[in-house]
């Protein structure tokens, strides 16, 4: 499409626009993602729920609910074994990511089955590494997002610029982005695709309960806490009454998991922790996927025009 000739991520994906699902989850599956996919953007199938068999499942509905191409997300310290990685390498899925750390023994099976890697970075250390694995593109991770999280916090803003000073990898943007106008800001400083997560959790097709999405719409910027960052995972999620206390005593009890499905799907926001990133406080509606791709394109041209805009006497008195 006009604007985006040449963009890496679509010759690497297939896909018709540069906005990929972010992996989530229990929320990532076949509905959230197949819906994305026909509206021409990248779903995501999780398998971070560690649930292999309803992981696959999901996998396998994709190709019947799209003939668009979709991806998998690898989180790799999740992984319990490599049967996911043997599973995805013979299913006919052309776009990994991978998440959650070091990427390097997952490459080669991935790219020698044919299938475009890119990893999770939340560091200019993590990409350099990366890169020099081999990997064919990064999702650059910063600390506006919802989600596991790096302590040591890095905004997309400056990673985005710092990872584009040593490389000229392909770079999806993720974390603060949730419409035309991030993703503009992303594309300005290297980006080649924006990677949303909080935006889809929202989305009329994610599967949470509706106290989940309304309490992302109805969050203030400042509607999240980044949790126990002095042990693992640090996380960032919406303010409740328990994610105060976890924020007040610094560290998260170990088994603040244990009722996710309860939030996720019973739509207990006390049962656990809400993830979601600081876009929260942008998002005024629930959407249909369909809407936020749509109208983030549009907004994105329209800003695009607009910056061309000012460029064009500046170009003219150069030339004089
Ligand atoms: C509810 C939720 C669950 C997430 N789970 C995962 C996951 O399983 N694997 C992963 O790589 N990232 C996960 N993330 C991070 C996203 O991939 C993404 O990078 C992030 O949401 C982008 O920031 P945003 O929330 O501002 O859009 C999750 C994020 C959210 C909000």
């Amino acid at each position: 499409m006009a604007g985006f000739e040449g963009n890496r991520v679509l010759a690497h994906t297939g896909a018709r626009y540069p906005i990929i699902q972010a992996p989530m989850g229990w929320i990532a599956r076949s509905q959230l993602a197949s819906a994305v996919c026909r509206a021409g953007g990248i779903g995501i199938i999780e398998t971070s729920s560690g649930e292999t068999d309803a992981c696959k499942a999901e996998i396998e509905k994709m190709f019947g609910l799209t003939d668009a191409p979709f991806g998998v997300n690898l989180p790799i310290l999740f992984l319990k074994d490599d049967a996911m990685l043997r599973y995805i390498c013979d299913s006919g899925v052309k776009f990994v990511t991978t998440s959650a750390g070091s990427p390097k023994k997952f490459i080669a099976p991935l790219k020698d089955a044919g299938i475009t890697v890119y990893h999770a970075v939340p560091t200019l250390d993590a990409a350099l590494k990366c890169i020099e694995a081999g990997i064919d593109g990064l999702v650059v991770e910063g600390a506006e997002g919802g989600g596991f999280k790096n302590p040591e916090e890095v905004s997309t803003l400056v990673l985005l610029q710092a990872i584009r000073q040593q490389s000229d990898i392909p770079m999806v943007a993720a974390g603060g982005i949730c419409d035309g106008n991030g993703m503009a800001a992303a594309f300005a400083l290297g980006a080649e695709a924006v990677q949303m997560g909080t935006r889809f959790v929202s989305a009329s097709e994610s599967p949470v309960h509706d106290n989940y999405k309304n309490a992302i719409v109805d969050a203030p910027t400042t509607g999240t806490y980044v949790l126990n960052k002095k042990a693992s995972p640090c996380i960032r999620a919406l303010k409740t009454d328990k994610t105060a206390s976890i924020f007040e005593q610094g560290l998260m009890p170990a088994d603040t998991f244990a009722r996710i499905q309860d939030l996720y799907f019973g739509g207990d926001m006390e049962a656990s922790v809400g993830l979601a990133g600081q876009t929260a406080g942008l998002i005024g509606e629930i959407k249909p996927a369909a809407d936020i791709i749509n109208e983030t394109i549009a907004q994105f041209f329209e800003v695009a025009r607009r910056m061309g805009a000012m460029a064009q006497p500046a170009a003219a008195n150069a030339a004089e």
